[in-house]
């Protein structure tokens, strides 16, 4: 197939790109390279023969019509947003702009190029969203397809906004559009203003591991190329309109996650044990959702996918990724070099 992968360069999408192209699929890669970006990302693809390059903002209709027409997807995967919840606290704005408005420019020109097409039924848009949009939950319980939107972060309220705006053109223009709300994601690639990265590479460099309030909010974590092999599941055998919850399956408070990070590090450099001297404690960020899990049993009756990949066996393939790719992180975590040491959660 001709897939189109916005947000391509980022975290998320670039394994999503390695997986189609390993696949046998063509990918066109429609990004604006932002600060979460790097060049570096899908620079051993540039002589792939199935690989496209398109740097453009989701928010410019002309140049986003330009590329849909000129690349004709048979499939469009909608990656590309702000991600970082601490900036969206920060400067809402930009939030509003690429994710419900980049959102919505991308759904018109699909919209447009579908129709062109005469609506061909086997067309997908594929929405990637998160599972921040349904809030916080209590001590039990999971988020599945059915739980109500409560987003309590401006980053999560946009993502909510865009889902919904993705859902409607579904509906509304019959676009086969599918919803995917997955939970944290972990693994190479990952922009260093992230928990997980954040820790590995602030313990590389000798600083202080900043832990917001308690360390006891909960995530439900994911490998990433778990992730990649559930949205390509999606495409494959997802049926139109569906939304598909996805989740690692794996819970854990966050001063857990990043006690076990310091004890893979301690095996690593015994010499600069126990990290978990570095950890500090700092203020909360404001409104923290306490807990996030996915009930994935759609997913997993539905499509057949379940994640493959253990908490132990995907942190120390991420260890092992920042330790061997200091180029890759390098020029990201010194752009900003204030913005680390502040920075706790995911
Ligand atoms: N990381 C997670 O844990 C997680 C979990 C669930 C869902 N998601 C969703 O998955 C998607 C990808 O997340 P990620 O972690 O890979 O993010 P990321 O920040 O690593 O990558 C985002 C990409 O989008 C691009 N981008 C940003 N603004 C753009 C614009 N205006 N026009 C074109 N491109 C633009 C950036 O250059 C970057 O390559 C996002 O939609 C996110 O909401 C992420």
């Amino acid at each position: 197939m001709r897939l189109m992968i916005t947000g391509g360069a980022g975290f998320i999408g670039s394994t999503l790109v390695r997986l189609a192209l390993r696949q046998g699929h063509e990918v066109t890669v429609l990004d604006k390279v932002t600060y979460a970006a790097s060049d570096r990302t899908l620079a051993d693809l540039s002589e792939h023969g199935a690989f496209r390059f398109e740097r453009a903002d989701i928010t410019d209709a002309p140049a986003v019509e330009r590329c849909i027409f000129r690349h004709r997807p048979d499939a469009i995967f909608h990656l590309a947003a702000e991600t970082h919840v601490d900036r969206s606290i920060e400067a809402p704005r930009r939030f509003l702009d690429t994710n419900v408005t980049g959102t919505v420019t991308l759904l018109d020109s699909a919209l447009r190029y579908w129709e062109d097409c005469n609506r061909p039924r086997d067309f997908r848009f594929i929405h990637v969203s998160t599972d921040e949009v349904f809030g916080t939950l209590g001590p039990d319980g999971c988020f599945t397809e059915e739980s109500p939107y409560s987003p309590r972060s401006p980053y999560a309220a946009s993502k909510a906004a865009a889902d919904h705006f993705a859902r409607a053109w579904g509906v509304t223009y019959g676009l086969p559009v599918n919803v995917t709300n997955c939970s944290n994601n972990y693994g190479p690639f990952q922009h260093p203003e992230k928990l997980i990265p954040r820790m590995i590479v602030g313990a590389l460099l000798g600083q202080p591991l900043p832990i917001y309030g308690d360390g006891q909010q909960r995530r439900d974590w994911l490998f990433v190329e778990d992730h990649a092999d559930a949205l390509m599941r999606v495409l494959a055998r997802g049926a139109p309109g569906r939304t598909y919850a996805i989740g690692g399956g794996y819970e854990c408070p966050n001063l857990n996650l990043v006690t076990l990070l310091c004890e893979q590090l301690d095996e690593r450099y015994p010499e600069a044990a126990p990290h978990a001297r570095l950890i500090r404690h700092v203020a909360d960020r404001r409104g923290h959702d306490r807990r996030y899990a996915i009930d994935g049993s759609r997913i997993r009756t539905e499509l057949g996918w379940v994640p493959r990949t253990g908490i132990s066996e995907g942190i120390a393939r991420t260890i092992d990724w920042y330790l061997g790719n200091v180029d890759w992180w390098r020029p990201l975590a010194l752009r900003e070099p204030a913005a680390l040491p502040q920075r706790g959660a995911a």
